[in-house]
């Protein structure tokens, strides 16, 4: 399986979103979207309008991160608009699972997120309605943050659910991903890395996208 970056335009400047793709474009296989309601999470930033512009504002394929209330409800417009990846929060969804068809059935890949205190074993059955499965490594809500590496083994574990059963999901992993943790991840089993500050911070974001896989790609063949 290769590696995915998504770098996050949650780092990024607001004002300016088209650009900040434009900076990324072939380099970042996704751009990662994070969408907060305050009310899932403290913070607010977007929604489906400006979702909506950036499909049209830019070719990357959009990983929209909802972080909401009631994804039942207000998921799936997201797959309708043309998001390549949906994702919603395990915590929020009434049911997982209709959620996760309805997402494929509009085209979508069907993420599921859990927070760092979220187990794992109560999504098992989950597992093989989704393309994506993301392992908060953050508290949700806020970039910046500091990599928790206590999510590491709920990462194995996933890793070693996939291999086994052979299910074609992305791990994808999202909360202070950088040089110093991106190892870490991929030697965990992580497939797919979200960056924010990692990437926006950086002079050069293409640059830095390209650095960060490179590590993700040597971890990735070690394991
Ligand atoms: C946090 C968001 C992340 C955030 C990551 O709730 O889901 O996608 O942008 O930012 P960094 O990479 O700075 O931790
Ligand atoms: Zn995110």
């Amino acid at each position: 399986m290769p590696v995915v970056i998504a770098p996050s335009i949650l780092a990024a400047d607001f004002a300016r979103l088209a650009e900040a793709a434009a900076a990324v474009e072939g380099a970042a296989d996704w751009l990662h979207v994070d969408v907060m309601d305050n009310h899932f999470v403290p913070n607010l930033t977007l929604g489906l309008p400006v979702v909506e512009a950036l499909l049209k504002a830019t070719p990357i394929p959009l990983d929209c991160h909802l972080m909401i209330d009631d994804p039942d409800r207000w998921a799936p417009p997201y797959a309708e608009a043309g998001v390549a990846s949906v994702t919603f929060h395990v915590e929020a969804a009434a049911d997982a699972t209709r959620l996760a068809r309805a997402l494929r059935a509009r085209g979508a890949r069907a993420g599921a997120a859990l927070k760092p205190g979220t187990p794992l074993e109560p999504y098992e059955d989950l597992l093989p309605e989704l393309d994506l499965l993301l392992l908060m490594t953050v508290e949700p809500g806020f970039g910046g943050q500091e990599f928790r590496t206590a999510v590491l083994p709920k990462l194995r574990a996933a890793r070693k659910l996939f291999d086994a059963s052979g299910l074609d999901v992305w791990l994808q992993v999202d909360g202070g991903i950088n040089g110093d943790t991106i190892v870490a991840a991929a030697e965990a089993g992580a497939t797919a890395f979200v960056a924010g500050s990692a990437v926006y911070g950086a002079d050069d974001p293409a640059a830095a996208i390209e650095a960060l896989r490179a590590q993700a790609v040597g971890a990735t063949l070690q394991r």
